[in-house]
């Protein structure tokens, strides 16, 4: 396996459009079995794995995902960085549904979620791993890159608050998540982020907007946004990704 890179697609791109399958890696790890198949393929003549957070037919809900699993068998097939792909709703202004993101940061909500591989089992690491920056400034330059030779705007960068799910916020929720300097919300952003830092992994998350927070706008469904604006924003994704995969980003 000579792929290096791998992406992790969360809803609205479960399967990766273009990708030339080589082979599914089938992995189990010591905190059992991934989402699923670890999809290593050609996009672009280079080789990428993939990786559906939620299974194959979206199946598996945020608070459910064996993160720890994801991450160590990406670890085990070699994989040094990982482009995490995920549906926020927007909070600040300039992230409107359909629109982009590079998140420079995060806030974690979640409780209850298997977050760590510092678990006190025998032989397990005791890690205190440092989260500032809590993405790779390597890796989100490269895709800044790629973005500017895709022709693909980044609406911001901001901070991404991660909740539980599955059920969205109420809008007083979302109030206190914007009082607390969150520009998008999501709920799988971690502990997948904390994850790969304690693996070592160089990780950055690119963020899709699909909705504005609850109570923010309008008043219809949530739901009916995100049908409208999901297309849209994982079209750009696929672009920007093909751009940095090609190396267009290097030579931008
Ligand atoms: N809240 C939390 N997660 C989400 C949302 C939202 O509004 N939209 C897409 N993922």
């Amino acid at each position: 396996m000579t792929a290096t890179l791998a992406l992790i697609g969360g809803t609205g791109i479960n399967r990766w459009p273009g990708l030339d399958v080589v082979q599914p890696h089938r992995l189990e790890t010591p905190w059992g079995p991934p989402s699923g198949p670890l999809i290593e393929g050609r996009l672009g003549g280079q080789s990428v794995v993939f990786l559906a957070r939620h299974g194959d037919g979206h199946k598996i809900p945020p608070h459910a995902i064996n993160y720890r699993a994801n991450i160590a068998a990406l670890a085990a097939l070699g994989i040094t960085r990982v482009v995490a792909i995920a549906a926020v709703g927007g909070i600040a202004e300039w992230l409107a549904p359909g629109g982009l993101a590079l998140p420079e940061d995060l806030i974690d909500y979640t409780t209850g979620r298997e977050h760590s591989y510092s678990d006190g089992r025998p032989g397990a690491p005791l890690d205190h791993v440092e989260m500032t920056p809590a993405y790779d400034a390597d890796l989100r330059a490269d895709l800044r890159l790629a973005a500017a030779a895709s022709g693909v705007t980044l609406c911001g960068e901001g901070v991404l608050g991660v909740t539980n799910g599955p059920r969205l916020e109420t809008a007083a929720e979302i109030r206190r998540l914007q009082r607390d300097g969150c520009d998008m919300v999501g709920m799988t952003g971690m502990p997948e982020a904390a994850l790969a830092r304690e693996k070592g992994l160089a990780y950055a998350c690119l963020a899709v907007s699909v909705n504005w927070g609850a109570g923010l706008k309008g008043g219809g469904s949530i739901h009916a946004e995100i049908e409208a604006s999901i297309a849209r924003g994982m079209t750009q994704v696929q672009a920007l990704i093909a751009a940095l995969i090609s190396g267009a980003a290097a030579t931008a």
